[in-house]
């Protein structure tokens, strides 16, 4: 797609004027067409240039714009039309190489709600906006694609299925800077759900450690980079396994303390199990634990020779998958609830995008001290011999300590 000769005219003339106090970066793409997959270049800018500014910083500015100005057209040319340069968080330029026409965009409330699809949201786009582009839901010129949309609406869900955990420890005991909020994450992953957390609590002003841990040292690099690309302040990520994770996470600088919350979101297999028992082991006040594929008890149900309730739960093996999924999470709440927790189950998010979206919420009901001789694993250990299972969680905790 080539530009006309007027429209390169008035970018050329209009943009050095517009752009003398420098630019965060500029985004090229291509108008946004349903189902598609965006099309984007982005060009990094020198940022602002000082109140006074060196000599130097001038000349660098007076490249970047040359730079700049060839990119735009490069772009349109292939068919990036749509391009907007981000002066800073709240301003923009918005412009489309075919006609050239240039317009200041400020990022204020009528326009927010606008970005956010008309309605109020928790993580708005003036106050969340490194959040919301961290995790991919805000596109680098500062909008949120229709295909975003229901993500979008998600994380705010997910902040407020957490937020009673949250208030409620703050009502056991005071936060502060120097006592913040200790939240452990095992298993963390991308950390998604860490980083809902943290900016919904940085929102709340509620101060903040956290610290997650995965086997994957790919995923905790890109979750380091994520935290200095939202700037969180108190959030930290390390290589360990789950096992490993209390020893190394209680550390001076990680969170300096035993965690008021262990979230365990979608821990594979039995690594959720190993993450419960730590929580309860070393009596976390609240687990929030979304569990993940389970493969254990399916297995155990198809060699067993106690009879099914219902001799088709054993012999079908969809209904025996489906069996031992609604039995291992059973299980996990019926052991949460003999250690001493309230539990409540809750939906995480429609079960159109996950299968695996139940929420076990758990709050230890007392604060003293753990004393594994309290616990009252017995019934669920009849339980659990007269359907023919021996879950993970229940042997791990039957063992004398970790
Ligand atoms: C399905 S992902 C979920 C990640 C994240 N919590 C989320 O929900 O997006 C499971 C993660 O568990 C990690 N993992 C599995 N077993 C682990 C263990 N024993 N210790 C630490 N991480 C473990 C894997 O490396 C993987 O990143």
């Amino acid at each position: 797609m080539s530009i006309t000769k007027a429209s390169r005219g008035r970018i050329r003339r209009a943009l050095p004027r517009k752009l003398a106090g420098g630019w965060e970066r500029a985004v090229f793409t291509a108008p946004e067409r349903p189902g598609e997959a965006r099309d984007e270049r982005v060009l990094i800018g020198p940022g602002p240039l000082a109140e006074e500014p060196t000599e130097t910083a001038e000349k660098a500015l007076q490249t970047a714009l040359t730079e700049l100005l060839d990119a735009a057209e490069a772009a349109a040319e292939d068919g990036l039309v749509k391009q907007t340069i981000v002066l800073d968080e709240r301003r923009r330029l918005l412009f489309d190489a075919r006609h050239g026409h240039i317009k200041l965009k400020t990022l204020d409330p009528e326009t927010s709600l606008k970005v956010m699809g008309g309605k109020e949201r928790l993580f708005r786009p003036d106050t969340s906006a490194p959040f919301l582009r961290a995790i991919g839901i805000m596109n680098a010129d500062g909008t949120i694609s229709t295909r975003h949309a229901r993500k979008y609406k998600q994380v705010s869900h997910l902040a407020e299925l957490c937020r009673p955990t949250w208030e409620r420890v703050g009502k056991r005991r005071p936060l502060s800077p120097e006592a913040p909020l200790r939240i452990l994450d095992l298993a963390c992953g991308n950390a998604y759900l860490s980083f809902v957390i943290a900016e919904a609590l940085r929102l709340a002003g509620v101060p903040l450690r956290l610290h997650g841990v995965d086997v994957r040292e790919d995923l905790i690099t890109r979750a380091r980079e994520r935290t200095a690309q939202i700037g969180l302040e108190g959030v930290s990520f390390a290589r360990a396994t789950i096992a490993d994770a209390y020893g190394e996470a209680l550390a001076e600088d990680a969170l300096a303390g035993r965690p008021d919350i262990v979230l365990a979101l979608h821990a594979c297999d039995t690594a959720t199990d190993e993450a419960l028992e730590l929580a309860i082991r070393y009596g976390a006040p609240a687990i929030l634990c979304v569990p993940c594929c389970q493969q254990e008890l399916s297995t155990q149900l198809a060699a067993t020779d106690v009879p099914a309730p219902i001799p088709a739960l054993h012999s079908h093996g969809l209904l025996r998958g489906a069996y031992a999924d609604a039995l291992t999470d059973s299980i996990r709440c019926e052991l949460l609830a003999a250690c001493g927790y309230q539990v409540d189950v809750v939906e995480f998010v429609g079960s159109e995008h996950t299968a695996k979206n139940m929420l076990i919420r758990a709050h230890r009901r007392h604060r003293g001290a753990v004393d594994p001789s309290r616990w009252r694993l017995a019934p669920v250990v009849d339980a659990c011999a007269r359907l023919g299972v021996d879950p993970s969680l229940l042997r791990r905790l039957q063992r004398p300590s970790l």
